[in-house]
């Protein structure tokens, strides 16, 4: 694989997205989780008077953007951050209301693909990091290595839906007395070995439901999208809108959860009713978009 390849990202449902978060063809729009800007670039192209704001907290991924986005760079502003403080980013930049917010969640295929941030089970050798914000002090080495058996199990069951959970602790701690946990394929031999082999046979990579539990930890995902999804919803202005495109079940739960109590309470009404999938032919190019959700709800004015 070229350079250049493992730097590209494919947008999930692009299309779906331009259409349903742009209420005002002049308005501002953030894009919370700007990565290598692929929607930020068609909500660009597809609305020439719209103006819009990129964050993200990984400082790399700014930099592709800003690269990506270029030509576009008068009707654009960056900010790095966590958005779980978006109205503080924003005041950053003197903005107090937006005319929509777009939350495309997790990880990117560049930060995958580079072996050396550590959240790919399929790279051996890497180190066990999986931070998006560099400047975070707790990498998945610091969690695998110093947080107790309880914990550990606890975090692999609740945001990796792994019922060998247990196991895979108990076996994490009993390993790391010999000697630390640096890699990610250490850590993935581990988990075979607690993994009994009649389970290993199904449900895809016997890894694949504890790294996702570690990143989630790692970068507190779920507090960041509560928070980020309260966040968005101040500077959002009536009538407008925010999308949010979710890739597993504890996601997209905040999301359906945060959405229906807004409509509750007459705050709100929700966009899609249930949520969007991609189409066949978007599966066929992207298999990242397969256990996609997008969800989109409109303030209402009062
Ligand atoms: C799936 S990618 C976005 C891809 C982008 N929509 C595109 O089309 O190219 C998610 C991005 O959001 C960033 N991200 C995830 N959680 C974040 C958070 N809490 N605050 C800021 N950025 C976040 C990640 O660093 C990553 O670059």
């Amino acid at each position: 694989m070229s350079n250049m390849v493992q730097f590209e990202h494919q947008s999930v449902m692009p299309k779906e997205v331009a259409e349903l978060l742009v209420t005002n063809r002049q308005g501002v729009y953030v894009d919370a989780t700007l990565g290598a800007a692929g929607h930020a670039l068609r909500l660009l192209e597809t609305y020439p008077e719209i103006r819009l704001i990129g964050i993200d907290q990984d400082a790399q991924a700014l930099a592709q953007a800003r690269q990506n986005l270029a030509s576009h760079h008068n009707r654009t502003t960056l900010v790095k951050g966590n958005f779980r403080y978006m109205t503080e980013l924003l005041a950053s930049i003197g903005v107090r209301q937006v005319d929509g917010v777009l939350f495309d969640l997790g990880v990117s295929s560049p930060q995958l693909d580079q072996r050396e941030r550590g959240f790919s089970y399929q790279q051996e050798d890497a180190p066990l990091d999986m931070r998006m914000d560099a400047d975070n002090p707790i990498t998945a080495f610091r969690l695998v290595n110093q947080k107790s058996e309880r914990e550990i199990a606890d975090a692999i069951r609740q945001w990796g839906e792994e019922r060998w959970a247990s196991r895979i602790a108990q076996f994490i701690v009993r390993s790391r007395q010999i000697e630390p946990i640096r890699t990610s394929g250490q850590l993935v031999d581990i988990i075979r070995a607690a993994i009994p082999a009649s389970a290993r046979r199904s449900g895809g990579h016997p890894a694949r439901r504890t790294f996702q539990a570690l990143r989630i930890w790692v970068n507190d995902e779920l507090g960041s999208l509560s928070d980020g999804l309260d966040q968005a919803w101040r500077v959002l202005g009536p009538n407008c809108r925010i999308a949010a495109i979710a890739f597993h079940s504890l996601e997209d739960r905040i999301v359906k959860t945060r959405f229906r109590d807004w409509q509750h309470e007459n705050q709100a009404r929700l966009i899609t009713k249930h949520p969007l999938t991609a189409s066949t032919d978007e599966l066929k190019e992207n298999p990242r978009s397969r256990s996609a959700k997008l969800r989109v709800v409109e303030k209402l004015p009062g």
